[in-house]
C-alpha cells in the first residue's frame, strides 16, 4: 500500500551556521525520506528557518541590520549548505511568514475558544536601560554558591550549581552592563495540565521510541505546569491577535513552522494540506529531532495540535548528539566543524555514509572519528563498492563495446544479494541505517571474492576463455548495481553517476531482482577517491582558523575552552607584535564577518582577513591603528591570502582593540 508521509527536521536557529552536528539530523531524515520516495511511497520532506526570538532580535542589533536581513541571510547560507550536502527538501520556508502568522494565530485561538489558555501576572528581570525584560541567558553575574563571577543565567559553569537568575550576586544585563530591576507584567499561559490524561495515554502508545516515554514518565511525575507562551516588546516575533505589545514565545510558533513550510508547498503543488491535519487523517507526520528538544516535541506539540482540533504526529523520532574525536565539538581543537568548511574539502557523500554507518534508532549519541572517518570510507566506499565496478568495467567496455552478458554466470550468487532487499528495508524503515550498512558491505566483501576466486585476469590469457570471463565480469556489475541501489538513499549524488554508467533509469527498490543481460553499459569513471589525511587536517585547520580571525565575539558560554597549555617564554618571544596603521578597510564579498585589512607596518603593507565585522564598519577603521601578529605564516584562506593577524578583543563593539593615532604610537614599532 503507498503510504502519504509527511516528515520534518527540527527548524534550525537563523543565527548561526550549520554544523557537522546539525548535519546528524538533516542527514538521517535525509535518508529516510529518499528510503520512502525509492520504495514508491508519497513522502513530502520540509523544513523551514526558525527565525524568532530575542537572541535573533539582538543579533541583528549588534550587526546593525534589520532581523529580517538576517533572517533573510541566514536561509540562503543554510539553504546552500543543505542543498551541497544533498539534503532535498520539498520545500524550505521560514518562520516569519504569512502562512505560520496565520496557522499561529489559528491554534493560539482556537485553544483560547477552548479554554486552554489564561493569563497571569509575572515578575521578571528587566534592562531599565535596554527596556526590555531579560531571557535568564542574559542576565551574568557572580555565583551565589562559589563566588565565581561573570557567570550566565540560572547555572554556574564553574561550581555546576543551579540557581534562581535573581539569585546571582551583582546581576548585571549581558545586553546593556545595567543592574535589572523586577518588573511585573501579564502573561499568556497554554494549560498544559488540562492535556495530561490524553498526553499519558498518547507517549505510550508508540509513537515515541522507548527511552523517550520513559524519560516523559519522569516529567509526568514533576507534574506538568502551564507553559509560558508570551513575550513582551520588543520581541522578534508575531504579536498575539488579541494582546497588543506581547508576542508568541519563538517555541510556540517554532514547530507551527513545519506546518506552515508544508502548507506553501500545498499550496503550490496542490496537494491537499486538509487532508494531512485533520484529526482523523490515514496520513502520516513524522518528526526527526535532537534529543534536547524531546520536551518541545513530545508534549506542548501534540497538546497544541488536539486544543486546536488538528491531527497527533505519528512518529518522533529523537537522535543523540555529534560527538567528534569522543569530545564535545570545540573550537580550539578545530573540531567545530561548519557544513561549509567541510564542503570546501570533502564529498559530502563520505560523510553521508559515515552517519549512516554510525546512526541506529535510539538516542546515543553518535562519535565522529576522524581517523575512523578517513579509514571507513577508503576501505568501505572506495575499497569495497567502487572497486568491483572499476575492476570489472575495462574488460566489458574494451572487448565486448560496452555489451553485458545475456545470462548471470551465478544466478545463486544473485539471488542471494536481492533476497536480502526486505531485510535491508526494514533496518532503513526502523532507522537502523547502521545494520544496513553492515549488511550492504557484507555483501560487497562477497562481490570482491567473487572476483577473486574466478580470477577472470587469468582466464583472460587462456585461449577460447573469451565469453567466461565476459560472463564473469558481467556478474560483478550485476552484483555492483545491486548494492548501489541499496546506498542510494546514502549515497544519492554517486549513486547517480553510478546509474549513467550502467546506462540505466533512476533505480527503484522494486526493480532490484532485475538483472541486467544484454545491456549496453558507458565507459567507467571513477565514482569515488580515496580520503587522504591532508584534507582532514586542512578542515581542522580552517575550523580553527574562523576561530582565531572571525569568532571570538561569537562565542558563547557553553564554547569557551579551557586555557591552552602552558608556553615558555620563548615560544612567547617568538611572536612579533607590532602596531599597524589601517590603511585601508573594506568588505570581502559573501564573507558574513570579515573585513580584508591593508595595514602598514613600517616597512611594508600586509593584507589581513579579521572577522571584525560585525563590530566596525571599514570607514571607521581606516586611519586607526592596531596591533598585529607580524610575523605569523601567511595563510590562504577563501577569500585571499592573509598575512597576519590583528589582535581585537572583547564581546563586540566598544571593547575591540583599535586605537587612535596618537603621538606615542607609530606603525612597525614593536609591542612589548
Ligand atoms: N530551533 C530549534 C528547533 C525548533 S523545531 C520546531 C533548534 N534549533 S537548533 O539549530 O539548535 O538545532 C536544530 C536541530 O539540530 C535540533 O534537532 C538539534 O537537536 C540538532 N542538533 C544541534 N546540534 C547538534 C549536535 N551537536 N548533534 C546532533 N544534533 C544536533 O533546536
Ligand atoms: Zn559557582
Amino acid at each position: 500500500m503507498q503510504r502519504k508521509i509527511l516528515v520534518t527536521s527540527a527548524l534550525p536557529y537563523a543565527n548561526g551556521s550549520i554544523h557537522l552536528g546539525h548535519l546528524v539530523e538533516y542527514i538521517q531524515t535525509d535518508i529516510w525520506v529518499r528510503f520512502q520516495k525509492m520504495r514508491g511511497h508519497e513522502c513530502h520532506y520540509v523544513c523551514a528557518d526558525d527565525a524568532h526570538g530575542t537572541p535573533i532580535m539582538l543579533r541583528a542589533q549588534s550587526e546593525g541590520i534589520t532581523p529580517e536581513t538576517l533572517i533573510a541571510n541566514t536561509q540562503q547560507e543554510h539553504q546552500a549548505d543543505f542543498a551541497d550536502f544533498n539534503i532535498k527538501f520539498d520545500n524550505f520556508h521560514t518562520t516569519h511568514s504569512d502562512e505560520n502568522r496565520a496557522l499561529a494565530n489559528q491554534i493560539y485561538l482556537s485553544n483560547k475558544a477552548a479554554g486552554h489558555i489564561t493569563t497571569r501576572t509575572i515578575s521578571q528581570a528587566y534592562d531599565p536601560e535596554k527596556e526590555m525584560f531579560l531571557p535568564d541567558r542574559f542576565i551574568k553575574g557572580t555565583c551565589p554558591k562559589c563566588g565565581v563571577d561573570d557567570q550566565y543565567g540560572d547555572n554556574c559553569e564553574a561550581c555546576g550549581a543551579t540557581y534562581d537568575p535573581t539569585d546571582l550576586i551583582n546581576p548585571v544585563s549581558a545586553v546593556s552592563g545595567a543592574t535589572p530591576i523586577t518588573k511585573d507584567s501579564e502573561h499568556h499561559f497554554f494549560k498544559l495540565g488540562d492535556f495530561e490524561d490524553d498526553l499519558k495515554k498518547w507517549t505510550r502508545a508508540g509513537h515515541l521510541q522507548k527511552e523517550v516515554s520513559h524519560k516523559l514518565d519522569e516529567w509526568f511525575e514533576g507534574g506538568l505546569r502551564d507553559w509560558d507562551i508570551s513575550r513582551d516588546a520588543p520581541y522578534f516575533g508575531f504579536e498575539i491577535p488579541d494582546a497588543p505589545n506581547k508576542y508568541f514565545y519563538v517555541w510556540l510558533d517554532a514547530p507551527i513552522g513545519y506546518l506552515a513550510s508544508f502548507k506553501q508547498y500545498c499550496d503550490r503543488t496542490g496537494i491537499d494540506f486538509d487532508d494531512y491535519m485533520k484529526p482523523d487523517s490515514t496520513t502520516e507526520m513524522v518528526h526527526f529531532i535532537g534529543k534536547d528538544i524531546i520536551y518541545f516535541h513530545a508534549l506542548f506539540w501534540p497538546a497544541t495540535l488536539q486544543g486546536a482540533g488538528f491531527r497527533l504526529p505519528t512518529s518522533i523520532f529523537a537522535h543523540g548528539f555529534l560527538t567528534v574525536d569522543g569530545k564535545k565539538m570545540s573550537k580550539s581543537r578545530g573540531t567545530f566543524i561548519k557544513a561549509r568548511t567541510y564542503l570546501d574539502h570533502l564529498n559530502p557523500e563520505y560523510l553521508r555514509y559515515y552517519y549512516a554507518a554510525k546512526l541506529g534508532s535510539g538516542i546515543d549519541d553518535i562519535d565522529l572519528n576522524l581517523e575512523d572517518f578517513q579509514n571507513r570510507i577508503n576501505s568501505d566506499l572506495v575499497g569495497k563498492v567502487v572497486n568491483i565496478a572499476s575492476r570489472c568495467a575495462g574488460y566489458i567496455n574494451k572487448k565486448f563495446d560496452g555489451q553485458l552478458s545475456s545470462s548471470l554466470a551465478d544466478a545463486t550468487l544473485f539471488e542471494e544479494f536481492t533476497a536480502q532487499a526486505d531485510s535491508i528495508a526494514d533496518k532503513m524503515e526502523n532507522r537502523e541505517f547502521g545494520h544496513a550498512m553492515r549488511d550492504i558491505m557484507a555483501l560487497a566483501d562477497k562481490a570482491n571474492q567473487y572476483i577473486d576466486e574466478m580470477k577472470p585476469w587469468t582466464l583472460a590469457k587462456e585461449e577460447g576463455k573469451e565469453q567466461q570471463v565476459h560472463d564473469i565480469y558481467s556478474m560483478g556489475i550485476n552484483l555492483f548495481r545491486v548494492l548501489i541501489a541499496y546506498l542510494k538513499p546514502v549515497l544519492p549524488n554517486t549513486v547517480e553517476q553510478a546509474e549513467a554508467f550502467l546506462n540505466i533509469e533512476p533505480l527503484h527498490w522494486r526493480d532490484i531482482n532485475n538483472p541486467l543481460l544484454d545491456h549496453t553499459i558507458n565507459k567507467f569513471k571513477p565514482l569515488m577517491t580515496r580520503i587522504e589525511s591532508d584534507k582532514i587536517e586542512a578542515i581542522q585547520e580552517a575550523s580553527k582558523e574562523t576561530m582565531v580571525t572571525g569568532q571570538a565575539v561569537e562565542e558563547t558560554k557553553s564554547d569557551i575552552e579551557p586555557i591552552a597549555d602552558e608556553i615558555s617564554f620563548d615560544d612567547f618571544a617568538k611572536i612579533d607584535l607590532r602596531i599597524a596603521k589601517i590603511v585601508n578597510a573594506e568588505h570581502v564579498e559573501g564573507a558574513k564577518k570579515l573585513l580584508k585589512l591593508t595595514l602598514d607596518i613600517g616597512n611594508g603593507e600586509k593584507q589581513v582577513f579579521a572577522g571584525i565585522k560585525s563590530a566596525y564598519a571599514p570607514e571607521d577603521l581606516t586611519g586607526k591603528l592596531t596591533v598585529m601578529v607580524a610575523n605569523l605564516a601567511p595563510r590562504k584562506m577563501r577569500f585571499g591570502l592573509s598575512e597576519g593577524m590583528v589582535l581585537a578583543a572583547g564581546p563586540g563593539g566598544k571593547d575591540l582593540f583599535i586605537l587612535n593615532p596618537d603621538e606615542g604610537a607609530q606603525p612597525g614599532m614593536r609591542v612589548k
